[in-house]
Parts: structure tokens; C-alpha cells; sequence
């Protein structure tokens, strides 16, 4: 069974109903197993497959936590490479956040990352609900064909 860990931050909702609309998508798909969590640790990002971030954009950057998390993962050696990579996130009009966390991904950990990120003006739509489970959906297919 692959593992899809998806990790989200939302202050006002908007990347929270995004995370449930690909956690959805991914659900669609048969032998994976996905973990929905507002809260992760270096370690447990090993366990995974497959980690998609979702991040809102505030002053023009990521979620501390966020942020955090992959300076820790950085510090301690945790290896990343190779794991499926994707990241998500509600914005208002610059949208940096989920472009930053798919640049570490890529860069920092070697992840085999799904470009671009999937941004979403302010509370998502039918359509950009959609868009999220496609994205999930695809996250899925990924991990299924990755030996
Ligand atoms: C104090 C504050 C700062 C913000 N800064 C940015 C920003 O720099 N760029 C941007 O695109 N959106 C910015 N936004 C808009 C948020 O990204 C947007 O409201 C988003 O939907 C919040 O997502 P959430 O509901 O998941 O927390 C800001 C919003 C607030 C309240």
C-alpha cells in the first residue's frame, strides 16, 4: 500500500477546503492510502510515498510551521529524494507560498515534484474544487507507477 501524506495550513478555511477536495481525489484511486494532517515531524515524513503541501500565502511567504518543518527535515538529514512532491494553496493576489514549498521540494530534497503548484484565488469554486481533486488524483497515479 503507497502513502500519501497531505499537510495543510489554514487560517480562514480557504487551504483547508482545498486539502479535503484532494485528499478526495486521491482517495479515488486503489492502494493508496492517504493521511490528512494539519501537523507533521521530519520523521514521519519518511513513512510517506507521497507528501503534498497546501500553504496560504501571507505577506508574501509560507506558513511558518511550514517553513520549519523543512529546515528541521534539512538540519537532521531526513532524505526526501525521490518521493513524490506536490503543494497547493489559497492566495489573494500574489500566491508565493506554494511556489516556494515546490522549489524546496525540487531542489532542496530531490523530490520528483508535479509542476506547477495549484493555486486558488481566495475560497475555492466548484471548479477549483475539481481542480483539487485532479491534482490529488494525479498524485495518486504518480505514486502508483513510481517503483
Ligand atoms: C494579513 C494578510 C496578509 C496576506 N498576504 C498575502 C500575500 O502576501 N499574498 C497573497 O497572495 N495573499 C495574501 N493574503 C490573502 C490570503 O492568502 C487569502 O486570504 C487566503 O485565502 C487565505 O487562505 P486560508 O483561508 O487557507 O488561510 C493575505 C491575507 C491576510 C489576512
Amino acid at each position: 500500500m503507497k502513502k500519501i501524506l497531505i499537510l495543510y495550513y489554514s487560517r480562514t478555511g480557504n487551504t483547508e477546503k482545498m486539502a479535503n477536495a484532494v485528499a478526495e481525489g486521491a482517495g479515488r484511486i486503489q492502494g493508496v492510502q492517504v493521511e490528512l494532517t494539519y501537523r507533521a515531524t521530519p520523521e514521519q515524513l519518511i513513512e510517506f510515498d507521497a507528501i503534498v503541501v497546501g500553504v496560504p500565502t501571507y505577506h508574501h511567504d509560507m506558513t511558518i510551521d511550514v517553513k520549519k518543518l523543512f529546515e528541521e527535515a534539512a538540519v537532521k538529514g531526513v532524505s526526501l529524494k525521490g518521493k513524490v512532491g506536490a503543494a497547493f494553496g489559497s492566495y489573494g493576489w500574489s500566491g508565493e507560498a506554494p511556489k516556494l514549498v515546490l522549489e524546496i521540494m525540487k531542489n532542496k530534497f530531490e523530490m520528483d515534484v508535479i509542476e506547477p503548484p495549484l493555486l486558488i484565488r481566495y475560497t475555492p469554486d466548484q471548479a477549483g474544487l475539481e481542480k483539487c481533486r485532479a491534482l490529488g488524483l494525479k498524485v495518486a497515479e504518480k505514486v502508483i507507477k513510481n517503483p
